[in-house]
C-alpha cells in the first residue's frame, strides 16, 4: 500500500506515545477539596461521595498529611459550622470552623497552599448564598458580608480566597477590603463562569446547602449561554481576578476551552461532585472502569484548556501521573 501518511507511526510503542502527548499534567496542578465539620471529632465518611470524607477540627493532620503522601499540595477548604442563621454570620467568625481550620493548617504545614471557598449557603439557615430580601438574594447586601468572610480567611492565613457566590462584583468587593486591610498578598480564585448545575447534588447532601425553597437560578449562570460566560470571566479579572474558573468541567469543555483561548489568565475547572459520584456509582455497579475513567475524563479537562483542576479524585490522580499513566 503507498501510503504517505501513517499516523500509526507515533503510536507504535509507549515511548513514542509519550513524546508525542500534546497534554502534559502534572500532580501539581491538582486541588483536593477538604470538608471540615466544626461539630465533629475523627473523621467520618460521606455518604453522598464514596471515598470521601467529613474532618472534624482534631483531625487537621490526618486531612492534609493524606494530601501530602499522595503529592497534592493544594487544598480548597469548606466548611459546617456549628450554627447557622439569616446572614451566614458564622461564615466571618474569626473562630469559624473555617478559620480554625486554616490556623491550624498554616501552624504545622506553612508550604501546603490552602485556598477557602467564600460562600454564604453553608452558614445561612435558609441554603441560599446570599442574604434574602423577601425570597431574592439581595447582592449589594451580600457583598459586604462576603467580603468580611474573605477577610476572616485571609487573616487566619489562607494563600487564596475563591468567591463561588456568582453575586455582581464579588471579586472588586473581595479585592478592596482584602487591600485596605493588609492583605494585598492574598490572591482571588474567582468561581466566574458558575453554572447553576444538576452536578453539585453530592456536595450539597455533604455540606449542608441545599436551598430550603427555590433554587440558585437567579445568581448561578444559565446552561444554555457562552458569551455569558466570557463577560463574567472579563467582570472578574476587570476586578482584580488572579485566576479564573469554569464550574462544572465535564458538560462544559466548550466553556473551557473557550476561555482558554480568550484569557492570559490561569484558568481553573472544578470537576464537581456529580461528575465524581457518575464515575463512582458506574464502577460500582460494573458498568465502568473507575481509574480508567477518572484518567481519561480529567484529560479531557486539561486538554479542553484548564490550567489547575480541583477534584474529588485529586490523590489518585496524582498517583496515576506519579505512576506514569497519565502524564
Ligand atoms: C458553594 C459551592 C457549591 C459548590 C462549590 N461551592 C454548591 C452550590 O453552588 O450549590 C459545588 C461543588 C461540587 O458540587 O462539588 N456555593
Amino acid at each position: 500500500m503507498d501510503l504517505i501518511h501513517r499516523p500509526r507511526r507515533l503510536r507504535r510503542t509507549d515511548a513514542v506515545r509519550r513524546l508525542c502527548r500534546e497534554t502534559r499534567v502534572s500532580p501539581d496542578s491538582l486541588i483536593y477539596p477538604i470538608f471540615f465539620d466544626e461539630t465533629l471529632h475523627g473523621i467520618r465518611p460521606i455518604s453522598s461521595l464514596p471515598g470521601q470524607y467529613h474532618y472534624g477540627l482534631d483531625a487537621v493532620h490526618q486531612a492534609v498529611d493524606d494530601c501530602l503522601e499522595h503529592g497534592v499540595k493544594h487544598c480548597i477548604l469548606f466548611g459546617l459550622p456549628a450554627g447557622k442563621d439569616a446572614c451566614g454570620s458564622s461564615a466571618y467568625d474569626e473562630n469559624g470552623v473555617i478559620q480554625k481550620a486554616v490556623r491550624a493548617i498554616k501552624a504545622s504545614y506553612p508550604d501546603f497552599n490552602v485556598i477557602t471557598d467564600v460562600c454564604l449557603c453553608e452558614y445561612t439557615d435558609h441554603g441560599h448564598c446570599g442574604i434574602l430580601h423577601g425570597h431574592e438574594v439581595d447582592n449589594d447586601d451580600t457583598l459586604e458580608v462576603l467580603a468580611k468572610t474573605a477577610l476572616s480567611h485571609a487573616a487566619a492565613g489562607a494563600d487564596m480566597v475563591a468567591p463561588s457566590d456568582m453575586m455582581d462584583g464579588h471579586t472588586a468587593a473581595i479585592r478592596s477590603t482584602l487591600d485596605r486591610s493588609g492583605f494585598s498578598r492574598t490572591a482571588i480564585m474567582a468561581y466566574s463562569a458558575k453554572y447553576a448545575s444538576a452536578f453539585y447534588g453530592p456536595f450539597r447532601t455533604a455540606a449542608g446547602s441545599s436551598p430550603s425553597f427555590g433554587n440558585r437560578k437567579g445568581y448561578q449562570m444559565d446552561p444554555h449561554n457562552r458569551r455569558e460566560a466570557l463577560r463574567e470571566c472579563a467582570l472578574d479579572i476587570e476586578e482584580g481576578a488572579d485566576i479564573i474558573m469554569v464550574k462544572p468541567a465535564l458538560s462544559y469543555l466548550d466553556i473551557i476551552r473557550k476561555c482558554a483561548d480568550s484569557f492570559d489568565y490561569p484558568l481553573c475547572a472544578y470537576s464537581v461532585s456529580g461528575e465524581y459520584a457518575m464515575i463512582k456509582s458506574a464502577a460500582a455497579s460494573g458498568l465502568l472502569d473507575e481509574h480508567r475513567t477518572m484518567c481519561e475524563t480529567a484529560l479531557s479537562v486539561f486538554r479542553a484548556g484548564a490550567d489547575m483542576l480541583i477534584t474529588y479524585y485529586a490523590k489518585e490522580l496524582a498517583g496515576a501521573m506519579r505512576a506514569g499513566e497519565i502524564g
